[in-house]
């Protein structure tokens, strides 16, 4: 094993250095304080390696992602979301048996308990979809408040219900009765058909959808230690239960800087398009640092060299709109920022280049969904993700701490807090 030397007062540590099977290297700085008084300082956790884990790789140099060690682009190619599902959380791929029994298991625990149904009464109607999904995902746990006791069970019942809930939001939000699931479905055509069908109407959902769907949820399924798994882990290491821990990631996942960038990015296209403005005229915006002109949907922590997930997704959105005669304006915008983007100096420089969200956006909106719902989806994809890092924590056989940083306190140093006596009112 290779170490790294400290000179710390002129003493000398010795710090092991780890290496992943993908040839990544760490220092070991876990018992730097003991032996040092030192912590380390990292602000956004960019060089700090949080956890072991064999999940998924992520080399953004390179613009490689690979759940289990699958290639995204195989995966995405021939791959169903609830395999994905399966083999991100148990780590291998199931044989089509067990995959069968998998799929039977997941369609029985659709349906959510019919109280459920009265909290959305509870919502005003442009209540955010987020903010009812991270509510009943954390409600999950006390219809089965025993969660540890058939983790495998709930975990079943969430990856279920979780597209139950998400397209009853949606019904609440537009004044429509809930549609219930049905058992003969794949997963997105199940969610699909309860998203758009009306009582008392035919339904079909088209193929182009159920396939962009898949992609989609596949996509989306992990991408290690971001910022909402990396509140999961957080989460569950206080041994919070399945539902509590998914909960916090979904709040996570909501702002515009992780998974709600979806939302933005649809919302900058609809504005500048609305405004009339020049596309370049905004990007100049863009360079120059103004507030409120950032390129959404571009520019990622790890990928410096391009997204594999927007690649895909881009070719995607050009098949399903072939496919379905469509023809969206928004599209065309998208794809002459990034044209002018990639080829400018300024995001050139900084490594800027469409992340997942760029694309997944006007895909969405081609299928019918609404812009808030967006961050929604990126939730029903991310939930496996998120629990294959639940369990991967707690089946640790090292084991796991609570997650407790440590901080560079800069505030006052001490003072009296004075006694007002009969002055205070
Ligand atoms: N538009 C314009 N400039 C940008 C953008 C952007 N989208 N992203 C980064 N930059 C600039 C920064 O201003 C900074 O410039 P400077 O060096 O002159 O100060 C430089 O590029 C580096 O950016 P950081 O913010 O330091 O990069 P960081 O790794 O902290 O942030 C993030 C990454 C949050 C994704 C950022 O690129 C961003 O805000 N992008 C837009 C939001 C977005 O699309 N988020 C989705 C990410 S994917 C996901 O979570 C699913």
């Amino acid at each position: 094993m290779s170490s790294a030397k400290l000179v710390y007062e002129g003493k000398e540590f010795t710090l092991p250095v780890m290496e992943g099977t993908e040839k990544e290297r760490a220092i070991d700085v876990r018992k730097l304080r003991a032996e040092t008084g030192l912590v380390t300082y990292d602000d956004g956790y960019g060089n700090t390696g949080s956890c072991k884990s064999a999940i998924t790789f992520i080399d953004g140099d390179q613009g490689i992602l690979r759940y289990r060690g699958y290639p995204i682009e195989e995966v995405a190619e021939r791959g169903r979301f609830t395999e994905v599902c399966y083999l991100l959380i148990y780590g291998r791929r199931p044989t089509l048996e067990e995959l069968a029994a998998w799929r039977q298991k997941m369609t029985m625990h659709t349906l959510i308990h019919e109280d459920m149904k009265k909290f959305y009464e509870g919502y005003p109607p442009n209540a955010h979809p987020m903010a009812i999904m991270a509510a009943m995902v954390a409600s999950l746990s006390s219809f089965y408040p025993d969660t540890d006791k058939d983790l495998d069970l709930n975990i079943i019942r969430i990856l279920a219900k979780s597209k139950t809930l998400a397209a009853f939001a949606y019904k609440k939000s537009i004044g429509q009765p809930f549609v219930y699931p049905r058992n003969d479905m794949s997963w997105p055509a199940n969610f699909l058909r309860m998203m758009f069908a009306v009582p008392a109407e035919e339904y079909e959902v088209p193929k182009a959808f159920e396939d962009a769907m898949n992609l989609l949820l596949i996509l989306h399924a992990d991408h290690e230690q971001n910022c909402s798994t990396s509140t999961m882990r957080m989460v569950g290491s206080s041994e919070a239960n399945l539902y509590a821990s998914l909960s916090a990631a979904i709040c996570a996942l909501w702002g515009p800087r992780h998974g709600g960038a979806n939302q933005a990015v649809l919302e900058m296209l609809e504005e500048l398009r609305a405004s009339g403005e020049d596309y370049k005229s905004f990007l100049e915006r863009v360079k120059k640092g103004d507030s409120k002109a950032r390129l959404m949907g571009f520019g990622h922590r790890i990928y410096k060299n391009f997204d594999p997930r927007a690649k895909l997704l881009k070719t995607a959105a050009d098949r399903i709109f072939d496919e379905l005669g469509i023809h969206d304006p928004l599209l065309d915008l998208a794809k002459k920022l990034e044209e002018v983007a990639l080829s400018d100096e300024y995001f050139v420089k900084r490594k800027l280049y469409p992340n997942v969200d760029f694309y997944s956006g006007i895909i969405y909106r081609a299928m019918g969904i609404p812009t808030d719902m967006f961050t929604v989806m990126f939730t029903l994809g991310r939930i496996p993700g998120w629990i294959a890092h639940y369990m991967e924590q707690r089946n640790d056989p090292d084991g796991y701490r609570i997650h407790r940083p440590r901080q560079i306190y800069t505030g006052e140093t001490q003072r009296v807090f004075e006694d007002w006596g009969t002055k205070r009112l």
